[in-house]
C-alpha cells in the first residue's frame, strides 16, 4: 500500500478508517506504516481507505489485495 505524497491533501480519512495502517506527519500528510505491507486480515480496511480518499492518493499494488478490490 502506498500514499502518493503529491496527491495527499491531509483529509485524514485513511487514518480514521485504519489508524494502524497510516501515520500522519507534521504537515498532515499520510504515510503507510512501516514498509506499506498490509497485515493479514486488514486488507478490507486498506481497501476502504483507498475508496475513501477524496484525492485518490492511496493505492494498493499487492496482488493479494487486488483480488479484494472488486
Ligand atoms: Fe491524504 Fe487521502 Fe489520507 S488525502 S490523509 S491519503 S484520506
Amino acid at each position: 500500500m502506498h500514499v502518493d505524497q503529491e496527491r495527499c491533501q491531509g483529509h485524514n480519512r485513511c487514518s480514521a478508517i485504519a489508524p494502524d495502517l497510516f501515520e500522519i506527519d507534521d504537515y498532515g500528510t499520510a504515510h503507510a506504516v512501516g514498509d506499506g505491507t498490509v497485515p493479514e486480515g486488514r486488507e478490507r480496511a486498506a481497501r476502504l481507505a483507498v475508496d475513501n480518499c477524496p484525492e485518490y492518493a492511496v493505492s494498493i499494488s499487492d496482488d493479494r489485495a487486488e483480488e479484494t478490490r472488486q
